[in-house]
């Protein structure tokens, strides 16, 4: 038998139940986000589904979940990993009031949900590599992609869509991945409700999407520097037309990347792939 039939069936083997919708929403208390779920066994991408919700229109706090994606997105036109029933690929259709420029906030914002959702789940506090990644051990756990569509009046939507490796085994992940990725049940030996984790997570998110719709980014700024992971370190960050090395500083109001460059100039990022030096 292939190497991939034999994965596909420890994968069948290892997977749980379908989600069970009701029981997300049922007992969810979120004032904005989860107005509406729609749920697929198989879909291309959650985000590219509520995409087409929302340039129809749809309503913010819409969510579309997946058990399993076949071009699951990540940032960078990176592959997402998305095999059925063991983890959570959903999109949220969002519709902030904010500026263009400030629509970096949502990822900052859904990074430290995520990230204090997490927490409730893992033996070790997880890390924030900005923009977009949640690490334990410096191996990814969760991703967030954003994505939106704006004018010169202000933001018409953003699609918040966030992938977690919950219980998925280290030993069925591809060889692509299994070096640098992790999930929650290889951290925390537990097989980890997924509607349980999935309620939870959008009421954090909920709860810091309020938050920064009220008073900005420096609502919750100090979480989200108590979760960064790059304070201090030696990175290298590829930007469109080129590679900056340097140190890593923070992040100022708008969430840009604050780096002090090797030639000693503090250079704000807006967008980039940072790795880690070591
Ligand atoms: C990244 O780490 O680069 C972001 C990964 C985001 C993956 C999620 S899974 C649900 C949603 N649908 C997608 O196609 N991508 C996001």
């Amino acid at each position: 038998m292939p190497a991939s039939d034999l994965t596909a069936k420890s994968l069948a083997a290892s997977a749980g139940l379908p989600l069970d919708v009701d029981l997300i929403r049922d007992q969810l208390a979120a004032k904005r986000l989860g107005t509406q779920f729609r749920y697929f066994v198989a879909i291309d991408s959650t985000n590219s589904y509520a995409r087409r919700l929302a340039e129809q229109g749809a309503a913010e706090g819409e969510v579309v979940i997946a058990e399993s994606q076949t071009q699951g997105r990540g940032r960078l036109g990176r592959h997402w990993v998305s095999p059925p029933n063991v983890n959570l690929y959903f999109s949220i259709i969002l519709r902030p009031k904010l500026p263009p420029a400030e629509a970096p906030q949502i990822t900052l914002m859904a990074a430290v949900a995520l990230a204090e959702t997490l927490e409730w789940f893992l033996p070790v506090p997880p890390v924030i590599k900005w923009p977009n990644d949640i690490l334990v051990d410096g191996k990814k756990l969760a991703g967030i992609l954003t994505e939106m569509s704006c004018d010169a009046e202000g933001v018409d939507y953003v699609i918040l869509g966030i992938g977690v490796n919950l219980n998925y085994p280290l030993d069925l992940m591809p060889d692509e991945i299994r070096q640098r990725a992790t999930s929650v049940f290889a951290l925390s030996k537990k097989k980890i409700s997924r509607e349980a984790f999935l309620r939870r997570l959008i009421q954090d998110l909920d709860r810091c999407y309020g938050e920064i719709q009220g008073t900005g980014f420096a609502a919750i700024a100090s979480r989200w520097e108590s979760y960064f992971g790059l304070r201090g370190q030696r990175v290298r960050i590829e930007l469109l037309d080129q590679v900056v090395l340097g140190t890593a500083q923070g992040i100022d109001r708008d969430g840009a990347l604050l780096l002090e460059d090797d030639q000693g100039n503090l250079q704000r990022v807006i967008a980039g792939d940072v790795t880690l030096l070591e």
